[in-house]
């Protein structure tokens, strides 16, 4: 089989360079790896031996091509032995000036056509390249953690990148079982930057009030459909990892609010609450498991609803009511509301456009409002998440209980905070891929790739803000802006543009 690159130099021993080192091993590239340290090349090669033939005892690979791996892999004695490599991928220390040092050591080494990889995370290629005598043929292949387990890998292209460098950089990913996707050298690249969101919401609904850590990540599970909520996402990235990064970008982009780091998460490192390593973050490991509060008091079950609606997003919703025997009355052409409203005995329910209920109750003249989070598939929803406002009843909650009762479905009561869990965390998210379309970091299907690949989102921002309804999005951000005064919440122009022509991203 013919190789982009066959023979390749990883410089890096640790977490990241010893996995790259496995990952072009096993596509069948000779793999030189080098680390300042004395000994931890060869160490962290015999470590990969380990993990592979343990790989193949299990009968995950083959014998054989466990053997074939481990003899592709070897440790450089030094830097001098790079001479023949026709690709180099660093994984040190993340400094500016020791990777700067690192590639002009390396330009006398290598052959002019050595394309120079670097794996950083938050520098930029642009800086990294600058004084190099080949500017141009430096580029960023950022892996993500396990690399060897993770499909993408974000290419990145700084200034002075030749094109034909980032092809070479794709193909060999493609040859490696990678999934490359291309972007420009911007502060946090593409996942860095727009998964701050799912961080920053969360925070902040925590911080009003809103729903505590169990809850908070019960709903982005069971309702946003993420595969962790955000805070044991944090304890298992590690509280301290996640912070640099986000204060990174937060001052990369000169302190915009949409990056803005919480004081909650600053304190819980300065206590050394780090997460599962330290053996306590948001929660305490081993963990119980939790049990969700139960639903609260149900009244009686109803026998009809009103829809009054103007959106289709509650179309889904309406057809399990009227699966489950329930009489729907439409009555579209009353909505006094715009986003979507049912009406089940004492007890008004708004899907959530970012304003809260008690705030819709007041600016609409509503009684007995609960809002409603955005589900993924208010179709399939096991759970729903409702929040009552000021003057709400007791009795209305009931009702509105009552209804997603007789569906099956469970629900969670969160506080009355603007934009609720999920409805804010997704149009925050497709706000900031929206940008980073706009500003041609990459384009609308990249980002959506990147996300799900980097992140494992179930669905790209892009393509989930195109199925809610940008209408929808738009309105959440608007409310929020307006409700909390915070210029986080402002819309990506493109967010506006593609709403106002009735476009789409996808
Ligand atoms: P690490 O600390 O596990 O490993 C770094 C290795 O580089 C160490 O073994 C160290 O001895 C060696 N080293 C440091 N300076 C050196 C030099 N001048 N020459 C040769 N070897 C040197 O670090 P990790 O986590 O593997 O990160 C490496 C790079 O990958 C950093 O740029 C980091 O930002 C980036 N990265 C890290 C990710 C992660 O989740 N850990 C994910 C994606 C990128």
């Amino acid at each position: 089989m013919s190789l982009t690159f066959n023979t390749v130099g990883v410089i890096g021993a640790g977490t990241m360079g010893a996995g790259i080192a496995q990952v072009a091993a096993q596509a069948g590239c000779r793999v030189k790896l080098f680390d300042a340290r004395e000994g931890a090349a060869a160490a962290a090669n015999a470590k990969t031996a380990d993990t592979l033939n343990a790989l193949a005892a299990k009968g995950k690979i083959t014998a054989e091509a466990a053997a074939a791996t481990i003899s592709r892999l070897s440790a450089a004695p030094d830097l001098a032995d790079f001479h023949d490599c026709d690709l180099v991928v660093e994984a040190i220390v993340e400094n500016l000036d020791a990777k700067r040092t690192l590639f002009k050591s390396l330009e006398g080494i290598c052959a002019p056509t050595t394309v120079l990889a670097t794996n950083t995370s938050s520098i930029s290629i642009t800086a990294i390249a600058a004084g190099l005598a080949r500017p141009e043929n430096v580029v960023g292949m950022h892996f993500f953690n396990p690399a060897p387990l993770m499909a993408l890998v974000e290419v990145v292209m700084g200034q002075q990148t030749a094109p034909a460098v980032a092809e070479r950089a794709e193909a060999a990913c493609a040859e490696w079982k990678k999934t490359a996707v291309r972007c420009k050298s911007t502060p946090g690249f593409i996942v860095n930057r727009v998964a701050r969101p799912y961080y920053g919401e969360a925070f902040r609904v925590l911080e009003a009030g809103g729903a505590d850590v169990p809850t908070i990540d019960l709903v982005l599970r069971d309702v946003g459909a993420f595969k962790l909520g955000t805070f044991e996402l944090l304890d298992l990235i590690g509280l301290d990892v996640n912070l640099m990064v986000t204060k990174s970008v937060w001052n990369a982009y000169y302190q915009d609010s949409r990056f803005r780091p919480s004081l909650t998460q600053e304190e819980m490192v300065a206590g050394g609450l780090l997460g599962r390593k330290s053996g306590r973050g948001f929660y305490t490991y081993p963990v119980e498991p939790a049990t969700p509060a139960p639903s609260p008091a149900a009244g009686t079950a109803p026998t009809m609803v009103q829809y009054l609606t103007e959106s289709d997003a509650l179309d889904p919703l309406i057809e399990r009511i009227k699966a489950a025997g329930i009489k729907v009355q439409s009555r579209k052409e009353d909505d006094p509301y715009g986003a979507g409203m049912l009406r089940t005995g004492n007890a008004t329910i708004c899907l959530t456009d970012g304003r809260t209920a008690t705030q819709i109750a007041f600016e609409e003249d509503l009684t007995n409002v609960l809002t409603l989070d955005l589900a993924r598939d208010f179709a399939t929803t096991k759970r729903v998440a409702l929040a009552k406002g000021e003057d709400t009843t007791t009795s209305a909650v009931a009702d509105a209980v009552a209804l997603f009762k007789a569906l099956g479905v469970e629900v969670t009561m969160v506080g009355d905070v603007p934009g609720m869990i999920v409805a804010r965390t997704v149009a925050m998210l497709a706000n900031e891929a929206a940008d980073a379309v706009l500003q041609g970091v990459a384009d609308a299907a990249g980002v959506d790739t990147a996300m799900k690949l980097g992140v494992s989102y179930p669905e790209g921002p892009l393509a989930a803000a195109d199925r809610y309804g940008l209408t929808l999005m738009n309105a959440v951000l608007v409310n929020m802006q307006a409700h909390t005064g915070d210029d986080r919440y402002r819309q990506s122009l493109l967010l506006q543009r593609k709403m106002w022509s009735d476009g789409s991203f996808t």
